[in-house]
């Protein structure tokens, strides 16, 4: 899709910027995905506010502030002095509730805009993820397994508070090892295979390699590299190397539109610019969506090992 359809179809009334292949827009997706043509996206490839709370106007006051909140500062390691985190083990039954009810909500919105046989990938949490896949797959979803992004968070692993000493053979939880994606699909209408699906919307599967064999549900991956850090200060900020790969996925024939509706600084839309896919990201936060515009061409034009090597990339 040229860009000029992208901006007609995509950007009624909201303020928005263009790069090659795609656009951001300064909205609140979900008021947003109510106003663009239904069955439109190809694929939804997103990394949402995983407890909710943490991206709500007075907690990023309070991180920008140093001043409590759901973010806090880990205990330092080696040390360094680590970024605040979102503290998900302390969300109670009431903010569980909001996480449920806000899934379903946002899940049936993309319902009504990708098209039949579409994929989502969702970012996640090991602690959040079965209550946020099951809100997503009960409001229509099939639920098509997960990639798990092997990375070492720095959450967990810790000994019990104030009695280290006491319990050094002991770890409150596991340290996490790995950042599970959710993959979902919206159902083939009854009675189409999946070639029937891929001929008439384009969608309905994976894209396989670049050499040929299968995309896999486990990825090798890394923390964010600093140099991409420097370029776009989100504080979740996701690697090149690994979104490329997931975004390449999401298109089975490499033809239609990616969304990300919580873009933050907007590496997925990088992450699609280098691969020449049209993308549409959306942030709610004005601040993020004024860093976008200036990261999204810097990280694009990154040359990544890992997405080198296994897309081919030169
Ligand atoms: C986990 S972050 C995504 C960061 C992104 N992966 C990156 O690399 O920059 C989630 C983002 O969703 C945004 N957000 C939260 N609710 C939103 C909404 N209703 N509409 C649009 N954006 C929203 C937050 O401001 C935050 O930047």
């Amino acid at each position: 899709m040229m860009i000029d359809q992208l901006q007609r179809l995509y950007t009624s009334g909201y303020e928005f910027h263009s790069f090659a292949m795609s656009i951001v827009i300064h909205a609140d997706c979900f008021e947003w995905m109510s106003t663009i043509p239904e069955e439109s996206v190809h694929a939804i490839v997103t990394d949402p506010p995983y407890g909710v709370k943490e991206y709500d106007p007075d907690q990023l006051e309070k991180r920008a502030n140093g001043n409590g909140g759901v973010w806090r500062i880990p205990p330092s390691f080696d040390g360094h002095r680590r970024s605040p985190l979102p503290r998900f083990t302390a969300l109670n039954h009431k903010e569980r509730n909001r996480i449920r009810q806000f899934f379903s909500e946002w899940a049936e919105l993309v319902l009504r805009v990708l098209r039949p046989g579409g994929h989502i990938f969702l970012a996640s949490n090991a602690l959040l993820s079965q209550m946020v896949f099951t809100a997503v797959a009960d409001s229509g979803f099939e639920f098509r397994g997960q990639v798990i992004r092997l990375v070492k968070t720095l959450r967990g692993g810790d000994r019990p508070k104030n009695a280290e000493k006491e319990f050094p053979q002991v770890c409150t939880m596991p340290r996490g090892c790995h950042e599970p994606w959710g993959i979902f699909r919206k159902p083939i209408p009854g009675g189409m295979t999946v070639s029937d699906c891929l001929k008439k919307f384009q969608t309905g599967g994976l894209r396989r390699k670049p050499d040929g064999k299968p995309f896999e549900d486990v990825i090798e991956s890394e923390r964010t590299p600093r140099r991409e850090r420097e370029i776009a200060k989100h504080p979740s900020l996701k690697p090149q190397s690994f979104l490329r790969q997931i975004v390449h996925a999401s298109l089975p024939l490499g033809e239609g539109v990616v969304v990300d509706p919580f873009m933050g600084s907007g590496s997925t839309v990088a992450a699609a610019e280098a691969l020449g896919y049209p993308c549409i990201g959306v942030e709610r936060y004005e601040e993020y969506y004024v860093m976008s515009r200036q990261a999204i061409p810097v990280l694009a034009s990154l040359h990544t090992r890992e997405a080198q090597l296994s897309l081919s990339l030169t």
